[in-house]
């Protein structure tokens, strides 16, 4: 699998190198992170953004945390620690990665409680490292699980972006698009737009087409003539969280895509990695769906385009029911219905 393109986290030993995903297509540009406040500003703002690279970013934030946190006694330590991590996670809602990760490293800080501090800091700087690095290796296991379920010439739609930008490398949904690309098999992509901050014609077309890979970019309203010319074989989106009966929320959007995958009888496949699937959220209803800032609504092209004042509801995720879900490929293999029971094999194997 190709090892180039852009990366949206670099680490380099001790601070984070952060590509701010807002300015792309048109700016290419690295800051450099080093403190809580500026990774909680980052995924807030969506600078970074992704289930998984939302995750990593926190991990790295909570590392900032402990190397800042008073060394005097493990109590003082571990207080300023779970005050900083609750405010990691208040940045977002939705993505259980986050929340996923937070708790990894919590409870990493916790189980090494007896040793001296400064061993602690650097276990969780190694914890942190752990996450990135796995989540590069769950990426090209959903890639090769993924790729079984292709062939050459075939036609795939996805939705945002689930592609390496969101993630350490590879992407989710994209990875499996990544190997059949350099197989040399003949594949093209639709990527929808995704409005209403575009991550699907911003950050998947560009990623795609830098890969030398055929995408053509659609309006969200134009999936469903896409699929009724046949163009169509699979879909294939990522995820913000899978609740425990397979009920999954992903970037908006995703539910209607779904429906019409299903009318025009489509495999509708979820890219899982197993930190976004939560056994904890018994199913979608249970899910938190975040409400972003009408702004993203009313003004694009860097201009107002809706009247002052107009009501708006701008949810940033939908929730896509486990029976419109033809299959998770996760990098554990593929989980068909009955969803409840084998999402719990997969996770407890
Ligand atoms: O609001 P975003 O851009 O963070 O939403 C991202 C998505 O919905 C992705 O599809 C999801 O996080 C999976 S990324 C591998």
């Amino acid at each position: 699998m190709s090892k180039t393109g852009l990366l949206s986290l670099i680490w380099d030993g001790e601070n984070l190198e952060m590509l701010d995903q807002r300015l792309l297509p048109s700016e290419i540009k690295y800051s450099k992170k080093t403190t809580v406040q500026e990774i909680w500003e980052s995924i807030r703002s969506l600078e970074v953004r992704g289930a998984p690279a939302i995750g990593i970013a926190a991990a790295y934030g909570f590392y900032f945390a402990a190397r800042e946190a008073p060394d005097t006694d493990f109590e003082s330590f571990w207080k300023y620690l779970k005050e900083k991590s609750d405010y990691l996670a208040s940045s977002r809602p939705t993505a259980v990665n986050l929340f996923w990760a937070l708790e990894r490293m919590e409870k990493k800080v916790l189980e090494s409680k007896h040793l001296p501090i400064s061993e602690i800091k650097r276990l969780v700087k190694e914890e942190a490292e752990a996450i990135h690095r796995e989540d590069e290796e769950i990426c090209r296991k959903i890639g090769e699980y993924g790729l079984t379920l292709l062939r050459d010439g075939v036609g795939i739609l996805t939705h945002c972006n689930a592609g390496q930008l969101a993630t350490a490398r590879y992407g989710t949904a994209t990875a499996p698009i990544y190997l059949a690309h350099e197989k040399g098999w003949k594949v093209r992509v639709f990527a929808d737009e995704t409005r209403p901050v575009n991550q699907g014609s911003r950050l998947t077309a560009l990623e795609l087409m830098q890969a030398g890979i055929d995408v053509t970019l659609i309006c969200d309203n134009m999936a469903a003539m896409v699929m009724s010319k046949g163009w169509v074989d699979a879909v294939i989106v990522g995820c913000d969280r899978v609740a425990a009966n397979g009920d999954t929320a992903n970037k908006i959007g995703t539910l209607g895509l779904s429906i019409l995958a299903k009318y025009y009888g489509i495999p509708f496949y979820v890219a899982a990695p197993t930190p976004t699937i939560d056994l904890g959220t018994k199913t979608g209803k249970d899910i938190p769906i975040e409400e972003r800032n009408p702004n993203e609504v009313t003004c694009s092209f860097g201009r107002k385009t809706a009247p002052e004042g107009v009501k708006v509801y701008n949810p940033a995720f939908d929730v896509t029911p486990a029976e419109n879900i033809t299959a998770f490929i996760t990098e554990k293999g593929i989980i068909y219905p009955p969803f409840e029971e084998n999402i719990r094999d997969v996770i407890n194997c």
